[in-house]
């Protein structure tokens, strides 16, 4: 006999997802005369917004045929996509293993195991190509497990596709369409690529703006089309140090970089003077939301989505002395930031036009006494380096070429940051890359070597 479902309920979990609030920041976005406001995707039944994105890749994959009753569910996922595959998987009967690497928290390993998932830990310290990283491990459970289903959110359409049927929508319903701007983290690309797609099928004029941690390669790709070197940060679920094919950065009205520090201190503020109880992700949505509303011509409506929660950070952004310990409290900061050494450095910026010789490189680099020309587009906007080394190989294989364009020169091995980023990671980035590159508002503002960090430091201390 089928049941009769009271008034007022829903049949099953999955379908208490979505219908998430929209707010009006009071206080925290007080500087900018635009409207900010954020949808609370943290509140869906898992804690995030790829609550979503789960149901929506299970249910793809059922009419698919890929996943069926009994079947196991494996995903290389360390965080919000587990939760929620893992919760839709116990609505339905479905085994899930997760596999993560070992430098996941012991809250996020519980909270998967909490809803009944395998979790299998792999060593961070080796290739992703060496059989024990943590993706040759999943694909060898995939191979090895009966009725597997690999949701691989990296590259599985279905995840986009989430946010296209259901979080844009819902924002669309909800609004009447009446915001100008969407502002949304970047990690795999599902919410900006779906969202971002509905939105502009319904109003081109609608901007998309993603928000990128220094360390991350979106920002330099958009900008410049240049992969540089990925380096560490701690902001979690945003920044990826490849392409995942969910991203389509085609969409991309303009993409702002923020960094931990400013992160971490705005995930605070939301909690401590909106009662937002959002993650690292979500303050990082409404730094980069503030900071494009900053360069605005008139006040626009921006909507910020707000991806999980802050409960899963409780041990590092709200804890003082995790916090201390890596220097973002604002009185640690004792060695100053980027703007401090452009400072202390008074130097001219030398550069190169696009349309610049090999010859015109070399003259330039010798006149200044410099090893590394950044190289300008006819935009003056940066588009890549020319390294002392660059030069001298190509010297050698082309023999007289010195009148040749300088493109096939230019280099990615930098990385770029702001005026405000701190020292401290800048000298964590030089383990990575050679030179750094200070940019504002699409403009180069200076370059620096370990050398400058050094004589900045030194002068310091003297
Ligand atoms: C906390 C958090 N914020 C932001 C994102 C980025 O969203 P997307 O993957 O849709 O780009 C993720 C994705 O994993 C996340 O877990």
């Amino acid at each position: 006999m089928e049941r009769q479902l009271m008034r007022g309920a829903v049949a099953d979990l999955t379908q208490a997802i979505g219908h998430t609030p929209i707010v009006r920041l009071q206080r925290v976005a007080e500087s900018v005369e635009s409207n900010i406001y954020v949808k609370l995707e943290y509140l869906n039944p898992a804690g995030s917004m790829k609550d979503r994105v789960a149901l929506n890749i299970i249910g793809d994959a059922e009419k698919r045929g890929m996943l069926g009753p009994g079947g196991t569910i494996v995903e290389a996922t360390s965080g919000n996509t587990g939760a929620g595959l893992a919760m839709v998987a116990a609505t339905r009967g479905y085994k899930c293993i997760f596999v993560m690497p070992d430098k996941m928290s012991k809250e996020k390993v519980d909270a998967l195991r909490a809803y009944g998932a395998k979790v299998v830990i792999c060593p961070t310290a080796v290739e992703p190509s060496d059989p024990r990283s943590y993706y040759s491990t999943a694909r060898r459970i995939v191979e090895e497990t009966p009725g597997a289903f690999y949701s691989n959110q990296y590259h599985n359409p279905a995840n986009p596709e989430a946010h296209y049927l259901s979080t844009g929508p819902e924002i669309w319903e909800q609004t009447g369409g009446e915001f100008d701007v969407f502002c949304s983290g970047m990690g795999t690309g599902g919410t900006l690529s779906g969202c971002g797609r509905y939105f502009k099928q319904k109003r081109a004029d609608i901007k998309l703006v993603g928000v990128d941690p220094i360390g991350s390669l979106y920002y330099e790709y958009v900008k410049t089309g240049r992969l540089t070197k990925p380096f560490s940060y701690y902001v979690e679920g945003i920044g990826e140090d490849f392409l995942p094919s969910t991203m389509n950065l085609d969409l991309l009205d303009e993409v702002i970089q923020v960094d931990d520090k400013e992160c971490f201190a705005m995930t605070r503020e939301l909690a401590r003077r909106e009662g937002i109880f959002t993650g690292g992700s979500g303050g990082a949505a409404v730094v980069g939301a503030i900071k494009y509303a900053k360069g605005l011509r008139e006040p626009k409506n921006i909507l910020v989505l707000l991806p999980d929660s802050a409960q899963k950070y409780l041990s590092k952004i709200f804890n003082d002395e995790w916090m201390r310990s890596n220097g973002f409290l604002a009185d640690d900061d004792t060695e100053g930031t980027v703007a401090h050494v452009l400072k202390h450095k008074p130097h001219r910026l030398i550069t190169a036009p696009i349309t610049a010789t090999v010859r015109d490189a070399i003259t330039i680099m010798k006149e200044h006494g410099i090893s590394q020309l950044p190289v300008l587009d006819e935009n003056g906007r940066h588009c890549g380096i020319v390294a002392e080394i660059d030069l001298l190989n190509y010297l050698v294989q082309h023999e007289g070429a010195l009148g040749e364009s300088l493109t096939e020169l230019i280099e990615s091995d930098y990385a770029t940051v702001t005026p405000y980023t701190r020292i401290q990671l800048v000298r964590s980035i030089f383990n990575d890359a050679k030179v750094v590159l200070v940019v504002e508002a699409d403009r180069l503002l200076g370059v620096l070597t370990k050398i400058d960090i050094i004589d900045y430091l030194a002068s310091h201390r003297a």
